[in-house]
């Protein structure tokens, strides 16, 4: 048996499917969630594809005490750090909300952490540090220009991570930017539960296709691409977790702070992602088209060269299979 791990967020959607990926690459797996935006209901599919007893740590990760609590009751070797707030729209209206859970809760986490002497750390980032970007496809070096409140708080602990790792040369950090994550767990136990209507355009096509929403807006046909819409990296979420177990793995050997680019390193249209879900689900599904919204961009997709080489790790799920996966857990009831 590898190191315990403590997963924060780990009941959320994509903490979820890393704590599944850590237990098959021998670890143990700790969750710490507050169930702002999960359910723990999702426990007992954890336990049953780990194949082994979750630990849960009921708690708010801005929680200084109860986080010490946690580090003196589990053999902590590392932290995936997923919980967070990541409602884009909500996050322009709450921004001290948004402030206080991503970076007051970095914090406070960094804090404990180094009472405990726990070093190594993962961090959820996200491709929305970038904003609009100069170049295709964005490499991690490509200017920090956030268009949003929600970005901002992610630039915000990136800045602080690094800062961290510069004064302290025991700190081994990861910062994994997400592209656009989607798809659910093969076994179709596992997926986003989202609350009311989906952000995300994969889980609002499910919704669609189940017949619980009527109809899926397409914000601008007339961007400067093939097919006039918009253009996004989707990468699977069991690709996206199976990253963070290769960059556990690199930390084991490798000190200071790296940022990684997590992306599949080509785009879809909306377009493509609506045919390929049609595919997959064998229903027609309803579409409209919108206005562009201000602060979108046209098209942006990773060059994920930089963790192929580091870390050793590509997505091999391809779009096809992101939408199957999808349609299994929402034909499971798409909820815990
Ligand atoms: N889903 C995406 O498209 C995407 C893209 C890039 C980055 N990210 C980042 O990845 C991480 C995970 O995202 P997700 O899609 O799984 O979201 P999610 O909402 O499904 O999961 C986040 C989890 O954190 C928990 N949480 C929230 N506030 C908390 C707090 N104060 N204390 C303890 N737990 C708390 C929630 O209950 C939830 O279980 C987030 O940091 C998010 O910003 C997500």
């Amino acid at each position: 048996m590898k190191e315990t791990i403590l997963v924060t967020g780990g009941a959320g959607y994509i903490g979820s499917h890393i704590v599944v990926e850590l237990a098959r690459a021998g670890y143990a797996p700790v969750v710490l969630d507050n169930f702002a935006n999960s359910t723990p209901a999702v426990m007992s599919r954890l336990q049953a594809l780990a194949g082994r007893p979750v630990p849960l740590v009921t708690a708010d990760v801005r929680d200084a005490v109860a986080l010490r609590s946690a580090f003196h009751d589990h053999p902590i070797a590392a932290v995936v750090h997923c919980a967070g707030l990541k409602a884009v729209g909500e996050a322009e209206g709450r921004p001290l909300a948004y402030y206080d859970v991503n970076v007051g809760g970095a914090i406070a986490l960094a804090e404990v952490m180094g009472e405990a002497g726990v070093a190594t750390l993962v961090f959820s980032s996200s491709a929305t540090v970038y904003g609009q970007p100069d170049d295709l496809p964005v490499t991690e070096d490509a200017a920090l220009r956030p268009h949003n409140v929600y970005g901002r708080t992610k630039r915000v602990v990136e800045d602080f991570l690094r800062d961290l790792a510069h004064a302290n040369a025991n700190w081994r950090i990861a910062i994994l930017r997400y592209f656009n994550p989607a798809g659910a767990h093969s076994s179709g136990m596992l997926g986003e539960a989202s609350r009311g209507r989906p952000n995300n355009l994969v889980p609002l096509l499910c919704k669609i296709a189940a017949g619980e929403l009527a109809e899926v807006a397409i914000y601008g046909g007339d961007w400067p691409t093939p097919d006039g819409t918009g253009i996004r990296d989707y990468l699977h979420v069991q690709d996206l977790a199976e990253g963070h177990v290769a960059a556990l793995s690199y930390l084991a050997a490798a000190t200071g702070a790296i940022t990684l680019n997590l992306g599949a390193g080509s785009g879809h249209s909306v377009l493509e992602v609506i045919a390929a879900f049609e595919a997959s689900c064998g229903r027609k599904i309803t579409r409209v088209m919108s206005p562009r919204r201000p602060g979108d961009v046209a098209c942006y997709y990773a060059d994920p060269a930089r963790a192929e080489a580091i870390l050793d790790w590509r997505a091999k799920r391809d779009l096809g299979t992101i939408c199957a996966d999808a349609w299994r857990w929402q034909k499971n009831g798409g909820r815990y």
